[in-house]
């Protein structure tokens, strides 16, 4: 069985445009490419839903060049891709503090959740201005105003299964503030490969290693 949910952590751009003497901006560029081609992956092995960690609230914290062309980065393909993610059915959510971005930003957020709303392949997951503390400390207050809800349902994720796979590509072996609390059982998946270069081979490779994991959940072998 493929993993129902796959999370990424998209990290390397910067890394790739360095080692080819190029501005790091043309690394996030060329990630949009691995972006396309991780979400055909999903829908080709059968993930339905696919987080994918594209800004993190400490990224605000870069030069402010850096995360400006980020910013009009996401613009642009949200614009772009709109289109193509309707007609293969996939369904965008944002998951991250909306109100702490641009009206602009915000503005084409919504309209791509709006306009994918029907979509029923594959449920994509785009964690921006992201921080998994946040978003904890976050729910419990609502959670405090709402006692007799359940906590989870007040974290940006409600009403999607946990992830079974992370991934970080780029050798970096740590969470950096992602889906900490969504992430209790999950497997990891860490590769030296930089995002620009990560393809559906690389795809195929990480759930090839998911599939030999064995999950136990604190039980024992087959019980
Ligand atoms: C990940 O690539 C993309 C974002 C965090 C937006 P980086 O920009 O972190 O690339 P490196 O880690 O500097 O190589
Ligand atoms: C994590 O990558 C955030 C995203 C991929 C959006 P970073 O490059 O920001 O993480 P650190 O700083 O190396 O932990
Ligand atoms: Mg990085």
């Amino acid at each position: 069985m493929p993993p129902m949910h796959v999370a990424i952590i998209m990290d390397g751009n910067g890394r790739w445009a360095e080692g080819r003497g190029k501005e790091r901006f043309e690394g996030h560029l060329q990630g949009v490419e691995s972006v396309r081609t991780a979400i055909k992956s999903a829908q080709k092995f059968g993930v339905r839903y696919l987080t994918l960690y594209a800004f993190s609230t400490e990224n605000w914290g870069r030069p402010a060049e850096e995360v400006e062309a980020l910013m009009d980065l996401f613009c642009t393909c949200v614009v772009n891709e709109t289109p193509e993610l309707i007609a293969e059915g996939v369904r965008v959510r944002i998951i991250g503090d909306k109100e702490g971005l641009s009206t602009e930003v915000r503005m084409h957020l919504d309209k791509i959740e709006r306009d994918t709303e029907g979509g029923e392949t594959l449920t994509l997951l785009l964690a921006l201005n992201y921080s998994s503390r946040e978003e904890i400390t976050r729910a419990a207050r609502l959670w405090n105003a709402h006692p007799d809800t359940t906590f989870e349902a007040h974290l940006y994720t409600n009403g999607i299964p946990d992830p079974d796979l992370v991934i970080r590509t780029s050798g970096e072996q740590r969470l950096s503030n992602f889906l900490l609390w969504q992430a209790a059982y999950a497997e990891f998946y860490f590769t030296p490969v930089l995002w620009p270069d990560f393809g559906e081979a690389e795809f195929k490779t990480a759930l090839d290693a998911y599939a030999s994991r064995d999950r136990r959940y604190g039980k024992i072998t087959n019980q």
